[in-house]
């Protein structure tokens, strides 16, 4: 077993403080005014609505090295989970606040982006030098195209972007704030898969790390590094090369702010949190952990190598629950345990699991809507 220590949740004030320091010490995006502007809008227009909105976060976080980046630290998701997880929300009558990774998947494009499906395969030239779509692809293009429009049109669904660990959290900050009117109709779905060290600003260099000493000190006339040879310029690492030459990069926690979420920033809306392992055997722990320790809703807990294969559901006062997607031989399937990714079929899944969570986070959702309006006396 192992060990289970929610007493190291840091107490109330000390969250207020870790909270004060890092988004004093992080620059917000530059975009963050304007998106919040427009994030207001949305959330205002479907709150007097009486609409349920889901925030979707998707995509990975970035972690700077220089403060004028070239280099950066990044992570495996391509955001699928989210930007498919979004279409079922629509689907299913949900406003759609997109917080998602520049240049990730987003809805709907998702099926004709990214390097295997590039959109281009799709088309062809028609009459008149027009651009149309191939017959074999032309249905489902236009499914996706009047669902996209019916989105949009109807202002169900926008889209943000961020890029980096600092702007996803003060972008998550300000865009839960502002879900407040929407009371329990609001729900958090924090698919993105966030960083969980940064470099901190005061040790960040303002310029790109040189890997030669070429520019040092500057030139002047008289010490021009054209005068010399590179003293540096290799990148074998074997232990002959010293210390001063690497680059051994420092990294800091980043703080974990879903306390902060849970209990200031949005305080009435539902707070669903993925929690992603590797290792099959600490999965439930570690999503009942994150439970215990953050007091949220729901945390859906899912492996990298199975993540389109099953996910685990752990919430107060339930049993886990396994939602798996069909699939051969998935009746030898222990109910209660991972599948083990050796039994799955090749390739990918003939069904997205996310349309069987998306419907399983819905009823939790209504339960808990149901749950806030009976302790706040509201009969319907
Ligand atoms: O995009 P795909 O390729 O489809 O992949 C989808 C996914 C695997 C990324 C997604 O399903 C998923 O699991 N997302 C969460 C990944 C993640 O951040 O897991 P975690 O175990 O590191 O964090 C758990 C929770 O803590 C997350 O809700 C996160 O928002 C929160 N957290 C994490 C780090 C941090 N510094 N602060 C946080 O609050």
């Amino acid at each position: 077993m192992l060990p289970h220590t929610p007493s190291e949740t840091p107490p109330a004030n000390l969250n207020a403080l870790a909270e004060d320091h890092y988004f004093g010490a992080n620059p917000p995006p530059k975009d963050l005014e304007k998106h919040v502007a427009l994030a207001k809008d949305f959330i205002d227009f479907h709150s007097a609505a009486g609409r349920r909105l889901v925030l979707v976060t998707s995509g990975g976080t970035t972690v700077p090295l220089e403060k004028q980046t070239v280099r950066f630290i990044d992570n495996f998701s391509a955001g699928t989970r989210g930007a498919t997880s979004a279409e079922y929300f629509l689907e299913a009558g949900y406003a759609v606040l997109f917080l998602h990774r520049q240049f990730s998947l987003l809805p709907f494009s998702r099926h004709y982006s990214h390097a295997t499906d590039c959109f281009l395969d799709f088309l062809r030239e028609g009459s008149n030098g027009s651009v149309v779509a191939r017959d074999e692809d032309a249905a489902k293009m236009l499914h996706v195209l009047r669902k996209y429009r019916e989105a949009r049109d109807k202002n169900m669904l926008l889209a943000l972007p961020f890029v980096s660990i600092s702007d996803y959290l003060h972008e998550l900050r300000s865009i839960a704030r502002l879900m407040r009117p929407l009371g329990p109709n609001g729900l958090l779905y924090l698919a993105a898969a966030v960083s969980d060290f940064f470099v901190p600003p005061d040790r960040m260099s303002e310029h790109k790390i040189q890997s030669t000493n070429a520019a040092d000190p500057l030139p002047t006339k008289s010490n021009s590094p054209l005068n010399e040879p590179e003293t540096f310029d290799n990148f074998d690492s074997s232990p002959a090369v010293p210390r001063s030459k690497r680059l051994v990069v420092d990294l800091d926690p980043v703080p974990k702010f879903l306390k902060n979420l849970v209990e200031g920033w949005s305080p009435e809306g539902m707070i669903a949190s993925f929690k992603l392992e590797t290792d099959p055997t600490i999965l439930v722990h570690k999503a009942r952990y994150s439970l215990d320790r953050y007091q949220h809703h729901l945390v859906i807990g899912n492996l990298l190598s199975t993540r389109k294969w099953e996910v685990v559901f752990v919430s107060p006062g339930n049993p886990d629950q396994w939602i798996r997607v069909p699939f051969k031989d998935g009746g030898a399937v222990k109910k209660d345990e991972p599948v083990d990714p050796k039994s799955l079929p090749e390739g990918e899944p003939e069904v997205e699991i996310e349309s069987l969570i998306i419907p399983a986070v819905e009823e939790l959702h209504t339960k808990y809507i149901k749950s806030v309006e009976e302790r706040k006396g509201i009969k319907n």
